[in-house]
């Protein structure tokens, strides 16, 4: 791969220019981090640098020559990480040991969507095929000159449209910062997609971090993520059931496929922590199947096991949304992809209002003492 000089890199695209960050000092003493955003003042283009060190942050305001010749002799080679964002493009880079960068991620910055046209709008996708993400090589969904493995396309199907439902939810938002928990993140293709989405994408500051069971693949989620110097991006070996998860502000929880009551538990600490997004795809909802008996009308349908296992997922979804409707939040069911591409298809997707109530965890309760069943969110949410 073709290695940078970031002072070049940046004078080329200096018109342009929405962004810069630098961050990971080599050097412990130095400002933690470096933003870089342009600003009009008394008709002239200058350049605003904010300086964090420890709680504080300091601002300059400087013009275009005199910020390249910062960069030159005070970053440039001295930092770790680097992210550029033009209008057109945005791309990350890392600090090799011959003090030159590597670029480690690039994309388009997004434009407004056009009007939705039938097919040509399904084929659009927001993560595209060529696009340089050397991370979804590594985690196999990429071949190395980017293409999709075909026995992932699946999967790449998927998490496109969870990044088209996350892209519909940030249209017109100009947040500069995000957290995002994963829960139940497996191999994490949905994890890493979603960082590289906002902070490659959109140029924020992302903090995500990713929980699973698998002591393994929290490990090579961790290599991954520290290969491409993804600074934000990290992985915890837990059981989101009992362990004590990260306990500070968090904007977004998410879960693709979570199993069973990890996604009651995933909801349940959004709820806790008053996240303002949910997107959830729930999967294998077993506990209303297994502890469920006949008590009156819905009877009908626990004589056939296909729809009574149908059924009892639906019902548990049903129960998630009026729980978290109660818990503050509007709620939207969504068909996430076709059938063809999993039968576990359907999205829960929640955005905080804060107007609250009882009146749905009541009716779920009624139900769940008649028919003798449990849910957990309901539970937990008592
Ligand atoms: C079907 S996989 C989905 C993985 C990933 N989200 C995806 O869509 O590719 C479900 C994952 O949830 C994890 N999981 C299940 N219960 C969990 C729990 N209580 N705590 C943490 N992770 C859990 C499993 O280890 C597994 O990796």
């Amino acid at each position: 791969m073709k290695e940078r000089n970031l002072t070049n890199e940046i004078s080329a695209a200096l018109d342009t220019l929405t962004k810069a960050v630098f961050s990971q000092p080599l050097d412990k003493d130095a400002d933690q981090k470096i933003s870089v955003r342009p600003l009009q003042h008394k008709g002239k283009r200058l350049f605003q640098l904010e300086r964090q060190r420890g709680a504080q942050a300091f601002h300059q305001n400087v013009e275009g020559e005199a910020l390249l010749q910062l960069i030159e002799t005070d970053l440039d080679g001295r930092y770790r990480q680097a992210l550029l964002v033009t209008e057109e493009a945005s791309a990350q880079y890392s600090l090799r040991q011959n003090g030159l960068y590597k670029k480690t991620g690039g994309a388009a910055v997004p434009r407004p969507a056009p009007a939705a046209q039938g097919h040509d709008r399904e084929k659009q996708y927001l993560l595209r095929e060529g696009e340089a993400i050397p991370a979804l090589v590594d985690l196999g969904v990429f071949t190395a000159d980017y293409r999709i493995v075909k026995a992932r396309y699946d999967k790449y199907r998927q998490i496109n449209r969870f990044l088209e439902l996350i892209d519909q939810a940030f249209a017109g938002s100009d947040e500069k910062s995000i957290t995002i928990l994963d829960f139940g993140c497996g191999k994490s293709y949905l994890t890493f997609i979603l960082y590289y989405y906002f902070a490659v994408k959109r140029g924020m500051d992302v903090k995500i971090i990713g929980y699973d069971l698998k002591a393994d693949v929290v490990e090579r989620c961790n290599a991954i993520a520290a290969k491409y110097g993804y600074a934000g991006l990290r992985f915890v070996h837990a059981d989101v059931s009992r362990d004590v998860l990260y306990d500070e502000t968090v904007d977004m929880v998410v879960t693709l496929h979570a199993c069973d009551t990890a996604t009651d538990y995933a909801l349940h600490y959004a709820i806790q922590k008053g996240a303002k997004h949910i997107f959830s795809v729930p999967c294998c909802q077993h506990e209303i199947n297994g502890s469920m008996h006949k008590g009156g009308e819905l009877d009908i349908f626990l004589r056939h096991g296909i729809i009574r296992e149908r059924m009892a997922a639906l019902l548990t979804d049903s129960i998630r949304a009026l729980v978290l409707e109660d818990r503050g939040y509007q709620v939207d069911m969504i068909e996430f992809t076709d059938f063809d591409s999993t039968p576990k298809n359907l999205m829960i997707r929640a955005k905080r209002t804060g107007k609250t109530g009882v009146a749905g965890r009541a009716q779920a309760r009624s139900l769940a003492e008649r028919y003798g069943f449990t849910q957990t969110l309901l539970e937990l949410e008592a």
